[in-house]
This record gives structure tokens, sequence and C-alpha cells, in this order.
């Protein structure tokens, strides 16, 4: 079976308790674009561990994939494997070769690039879209390169110079593209990493054909896609369901199941459009009671309603076949809680969102409003066990996105999860 899962918001939906919940069940979890600009928050027991490149299903100890759409920093993923095996996890990773690495200078072009930019996109400057680009430019290091010292030297006597322009162009430190520490420490990890190298299309496409169950793990969400979120804010890589297939090489007939991640509420890090943004006590109310700071940068996250409008959409986007709600004990305890249903755009009233981010960013909100809840949620053991009020709630959400909600998260352990009531 193979089942893709992805965030169907502006990232930070809660996808890696998800995966972590999902993974007993599977035999593969797997990356398929994003690096870590992505941070995944996995709570079990009174243990929280915070990853950027290893899939969450690290904690069952399943079999681990990076695909080759994936940027990755080997000096994280490093770090994160060593981290994990100190805490006496099992790390079975596997590392697609054609894996790009973010090199130092991605980091430092980023940077530079966003401290020119008039209009900032809010980057987690950690060379994303520098190395996506050089992805595109067919100019990239990949991962099989820092296995092979004279290979590596190669690729950079023959790219560098461009690098060193245009950090020196841009005001940098030029020096950093032929970084012997870095380098060296580049080429140590590959060393180490050499075994763990593999071909992860033909590893998933050989487990599938043996009935084996594989899950695909999105980072970010649909709105921060390259092509379909709310450019220019947004991340550099295809974050919506359809990229997995693309990226991990596996044909679209394959994919069995869809699962969309949503939070009961909206958050946004970075800068862009949001039309449901609560500045207000509101707003804060959920960013102290969800801790919605970073993952990665510890930025506080710009929180708001529901935004059903952008719901439709990720569902058109992403083809979801189920959702899994998460944090809905967040909005315990408001009186009245909106869900944005239609967006009034300079006096048309619009049901879907305009591609245009200028026009979007000119919608405002127009809202249904519901009743809340008080009693708390964080215990419950059923579905049937919410009160009236958050069903009616998560029933709204999933008559508006036209997708049935499966799984409703009401705090961050694995234990508090409820299934929705499903007909035989
Ligand atoms: P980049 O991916 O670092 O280039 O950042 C581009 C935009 O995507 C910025 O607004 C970031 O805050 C946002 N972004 C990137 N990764 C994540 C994530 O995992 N969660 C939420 N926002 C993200």
């Amino acid at each position: 079976m193979f089942t893709i899962l992805t965030g169907a918001q502006f990232g930070d939906e809660g996808k890696g308790k998800v995966v972590d919940l999902l993974a007993e069940n599977y035999d593969i979890v797997v990356r398929f674009q994003g690096g870590d600009n992505a941070g995944h928050t996995v709570k079990v027991q009174d243990r929280t561990y915070k990853l950027h490149l290893i899939p969450s299903g690290v904690l069952f100890g399943k079999r681990l994939l990076i695909g080759p759409g994936v940027v990755c920093n080997p000096k994280v993923l490093w770090e994160e494997i060593e981290s994990l095996r100190k805490e006496g996890l099992d790390v079975d990773i596997g590392i697609d070769p054609k894996t790009s690495i973010i090199m130092p200078y991605h980091i430092e072009l980023d940077s530079l690039r966003e401290k020119a930019r008039s209009e900032k996109i809010g980057t987690t400057k950690r060379g994303i879209g520098y190395a996506y680009i050089d992805k595109v430019a067919r100019e990239e290091v990949q991962m099989g390169d820092l296995t092979d010292p004279a290979r590596l030297q190669a690729k950079l006597d023959e790219i560098g110079p461009a690098r060193e322009k245009a950090i020196a162009d841009m005001g940098g430190d030029s020096s950093l593209v032929r970084s012997a520490p870095d380098i060296d420490e580049y080429l140590r990890i590959g060393q180490a990493l050499k075994d763990s190298l593999t071909d992860v299309s033909l590893e998933i496409n050989h487990a599938l054909d043996q009935d084996l169950m594989v899950l695909a793990e999105g980072a970010q969400g649909a709105f921060l896609d390259v092509i379909h979120g709310t450019q220019k804010f947004v991340t550099s890589s295809f974050t919506t369901a359809g990229s997995a297939c693309a990226n991990l090489g596996v044909g679209p007939v394959r994919v069995d199941n869809v699962v969309g991640v949503i939070k009961a509420y909206i958050t946004r890090v970075g800068e862009g459009p949001m039309p449901t943004e609560l500045k207000d006590a509101t707003g804060e109310y959920m960013r102290e009671k969800g801790g919605e700071y970073g993952t990665t940068t510890g930025r506080a996250r710009r929180c708001g309603w529901f935004d059903a409008v952008l719901g439709k959409k990720s569902a058109f986007l992403n083809g979801y076949t189920e959702l899994a709600l998460t944090k809905l004990d967040v909005l315990t305890g408001l009186e009245t809680i909106r869900i944005c249903v239609a967006y009034d755009l300079d006096g048309q009233a619009l049901t879907y969102p305009p591609e245009d981010t200028g026009a979007f960013a000119r919608c405002r909100p127009v809202y249904l409003e519901m009743k809340g809840w008080t009693e708390d949620i964080t215990g419950v053991k059923s579905y049937q066990e919410l009160p009236a009020a958050a069903r009616a709630y998560a029933e709204k959400i999933e008559e508006l996105m036209d997708t049935e909600i499966t799984a409703v998260s009401v705090g961050p352990g694995r234990e508090q999860t409820v299934f929705t009531p499903q007909e035989e």
C-alpha cells in the first residue's frame, strides 16, 4: 500500500505526530521534498523529539528513506542520526545518491539574498532555495559526490567560480565555496553514509511489489508549494501530493491513499498573505495555547481562524482521500469559533482563492460562526466523547472540504488521538 501524507495549509499542521501514529503500520517511511527548513515535533510519553530531515517514522524503528527530491544538509542529517542513536533508537536509513546537497555557500547566498530583498519572504535561511536553483541548473553537488573526494573536487572546480562570484557580488564571504574544513566534514559524513546510499525509487517499487506498506511524508504545506502556493511567499519545492510520485519515481496509479493534515485553526510562519490572521487576543491565545513557535527557527507563528476557502483548494491540489484534524484542543474555551467560508475581494464574493497573490492579499474573510465548547477534551478516548459543539465543528470542516476526517488529535501525545466512526 502506498500512502502520501501532506500538510493542507501553510506547514506546521502537526504532520510529525500523524506520521508517527501511522508509522506503526508501515514498513517504510520516506521524505520526498524540502530539507531541514522542515521541523517535525513528535511527543512520546515524556520525551519530545524534534526532527528536521529524518522521517518521523524513526520512533517505531521503521525503514527510513530520503528521496532524491530532498535537499540535504549532511551536517544536520548526521547530527540527527547520531542524537537518535544516542537515545538508543535504531536508525535504519537509506539515502538516494542523487539527493542534492545543501552546501555552505547555499546558506550564505540564501541569507545574503533575503537581507537584500526590499520585500522579505521570511526564509528559514537554510539554503533551501539556492540548493534547488542549483539542482535545476544541473550544477548541484549530490550525495554520491560526497563519497569520493576526487569527484567532489572536480565538481567544485567546475561549479565553484560562478558561486564565488555570486557571493562576492552580494558582499559575502566567497571563501566559503572551497572552505577546507567544511569540505572535509562533508566528505567524512559522505564516508559514514556510503553504505546507506540506495536507489529510493527502486526500493519503493520493489516494496510495493511485495505488498509492503510505504508512507510518503510531506514537509511544509500546500500553500508553500512553489507553483500552487502564495508566490512569492513560498518554499522552493513541490509540497502537494502529486510531487511524491514525481520526486520518488513511483507511478501515480500505485497511490492508494492521500492523507491531508489540517490544523483546527491556521498558522503561517514567514511573510505572505493570510486572510484569516488574527492580530488580537484570540490570535495570541491560539499561539500560546498551541505553542505556535517554529521548530526550526523559533519564530512566533501567525495564527488565525480556519480558512475553508483555502481548505477547498487544498483538497483539489492534493486529492485527499481522508483528513486528520489536529490541535482541536487548542480551541477549547473560545465562546465562538469562526470558519472562513468566503472572501470579499474588492466587493466581490469568492468561494475559491484567486490565483494572483496580490488579489489574494486583498481578500477579506467572510465568516460562519459556530458555538465553542469549554470541556477539557485532552483526555477523551473516543470521537463520541467529544462535546457536541466540537464534533459539529469538525463535521463542518469535513463538509466544507468535501473530505472525510478520520482522525482528530486532542493533544501532543500519541494516545491523544480519536478516530471517527467508520461505516463497515
Ligand atoms: P524556505 O523554505 O527557507 O526558503 O522559506 C520560504 C518560506 O517557507 C518562508 O515563509 C518559511 O517560513 C516557510 N517555510 C519553510 N519551511 C517551513 C515549514 O516547515 N513550516 C512552515 N513554514 C515553512
